[in-house]
């Protein structure tokens, strides 16, 4: 049964977790600790674990890693074994993973506040014609996705590694939002 399970959970789920820039994100075990559990929390290819978790000693223990990315950010539930990263920067993005007697993987994608973006539209001075444009801009952002929607549906996203352009999105009435994520 034992070797079942593993075989049922070990596969290679990553679980997708997106958090707003400054706010706290947990990533969920989504178990109990069992008494004799021994937990290892992992972030990208670091070799040293950023917490850890004897339940048979009642250790709790968070570490940072070389940047200082983690300092006083780290909170470990107790019961759980789920991890709180607290007041998070887009530094804390991505690949997370905890082994108990499973493993589960993470990922962690944090939207930044950027400046925000200009919208402006642009309607033709012509009543005849239907045209009409929307023009979105950004200054100094990297590596950053601009999506336009309307209402949930998406209408258009670009991906640039540099995006201080404008951008014209194709269809301007009822656009509701505009959402850049930072990659
Ligand atoms: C959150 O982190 C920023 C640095 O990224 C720091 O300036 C700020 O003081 C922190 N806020 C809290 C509430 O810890
Ligand atoms: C508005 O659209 C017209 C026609 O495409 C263009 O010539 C003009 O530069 C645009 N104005 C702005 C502010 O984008
Ligand atoms: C954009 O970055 C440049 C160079 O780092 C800086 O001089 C400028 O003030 C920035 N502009 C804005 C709007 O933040
Ligand atoms: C973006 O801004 C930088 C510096 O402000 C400039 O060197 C670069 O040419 C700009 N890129 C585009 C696509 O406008």
């Amino acid at each position: 049964l034992n070797l079942l399970c593993t075989l049922v959970f070990g596969v290679d789920a990553v679980k997708t977790v997106t958090v707003m820039e400054g706010d706290s994100v947990t990533l969920q075990t989504e178990t109990e600790l069992q008494t004799d559990d021994v937990i290892m929390w992992q972030f990208e290819d670091e070799k040293t674990p950023i917490a850890t978790i004897n339940s048979g000693t009642e250790s709790f223990f968070t570490f940072d890693v070389p940047d200082g990315r983690f300092r006083d950010r780290l909170k470990l539930d107790h019961q759980t074994g789920s991890l709180t990263i607290t007041n998070t920067t887009t530094k804390h993005a991505g690949r997370y993973q905890v082994r108990t007697k499973i493993i589960y993987r993470f990922s962690v994608t944090v939207y930044a506040r950027l400046p925000a973006p200009v919208i402006t539209s642009n309607t033709s001075q012509n009543p005849s014609s239907s045209y009409c444009s929307l023009v979105c801009s950004v200054v100094n952002v990297s590596h950053v996705t601009l999506s336009w929607y309307k209402g949930n549906s998406l209408l258009s996203s670009i991906s640039t590694t540099h995006l201080n352009n404008t951008q014209l999105c194709p269809a301007c009435s009822g656009i509701s939002e505009v959402i850049l994520m930072i990659e």
